[in-house]
């Protein structure tokens, strides 16, 4: 932790100095789901090209501006594109985004993101509410990165994502009658798509989508005591469910369709928060 404080400092200061007000949620969008950014009154954007010491996105559909936007009477801090870590920086820069927020005085954040539908009800342009996911793959990373005992990263997942935030989605969904899954995600570090066999193997552990990105952010997040939410935009059935070939530009397509109602139900639940 302190490594990262020491890393990104010019980051956090820079941030700190231009940021117009003291945001009350932090709010993540993951690939193609950009446009939410445009339906808020946007009082400051940057482009994070400009702050010091930030890393560069590589992603079609991760624009890679910040906006310092209101929703109601709430304070939103928008990160529009996000690092991956199948883009080959290090999870320390995945990161970047919880980090800042937790410094400007985010209490609160929600991460978006583009997932493959592994369970079979679901459909391309579904929404999904994660009520829990699989954080195997990264135990590793997160450990070495906030360095505590396995047991007290572990704990961290129980209280994530936050039960009282994912009530008031269900509640804020079903009030403007948008579908909305509730499932588990799970955490695939890429950089391609699954394999059939892959798929069919974490189906049968439980999982319900697939994606690689939001698990170490949430984790991080939650250490850092702040309340977590993330929903997953259904863009693709995963592999070998259905027979259509997994491409990004499929990806950023579907989560362009849905961006009106994916933006509604933020916006709804955001004001309840
Ligand atoms: N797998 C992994 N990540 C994804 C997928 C997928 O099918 N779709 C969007 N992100």
């Amino acid at each position: 932790m302190i490594d990262l404080n020491f890393k990104y400092q010019e980051a956090i200061s820079y941030l700190k100095k231009e940021s117009p007000f003291t945001p009350d949620i932090a709010i993540v969008l993951g690939s193609g789901l950009g446009e939410f950014a445009d339906s808020t009154k946007k009082i400051k954007s940057l482009s994070t090209s400009e702050i010091p010491g930030y890393p560069k996105t590589t992603v079609k559909g991760h624009q890679g501006a910040i906006h310092f936007s209101k929703v109601e009477k709430k304070n939103i801090l928008i990160f529009q594109g996000r690092l991956h870590f199948y883009e080959g920086y290090k999870i320390s820069d995945c990161l970047l985004g919880v980090l800042l927020s937790n410094k400007l005085g985010c209490k609160k954040i929600i991460f978006t993101n583009a997932a493959g539908g592994v369970n079979r009800n679901f459909a391309p342009g579904d929404l999904m509410l994660i009520d829990s996911f699989n954080a195997l793959q990264l135990n590793k990373e997160i450990t070495s990165l906030i360095g505590v005992t396995s047991i007290e990263v572990r704990n961290n997942f129980l209280n994530c994502p936050s039960k009282r935030m994912n009530e008031i989605f269900m509640d804020s969904a079903k009030e403007i009658k948008i579908p909305l899954h509730s499932g588990t995600y799970w955490y695939s570090k890429g950089p391609s798509y699954e394999t059939p066999a892959e798929i069919s193997m974490v189906s049968r552990f439980g999982a319900d989508a697939v994606g690689m990105s939001t698990v170490h952010e949430a984790v991080f997040a939650t250490f850092l005591n702040m309340e977590v939410a993330a929903i997953s935009c259904i863009t693709n059935m995963a592999a070998g469910i259905s027979r259509q070939k997994l491409s990004h530009s499929e990806v950023t397509e579907t989560a362009k369709n849905v961006a009106k109602k994916f933006s509604l139900l933020l916006k709804t639940a955001v004001s309840r928060f």
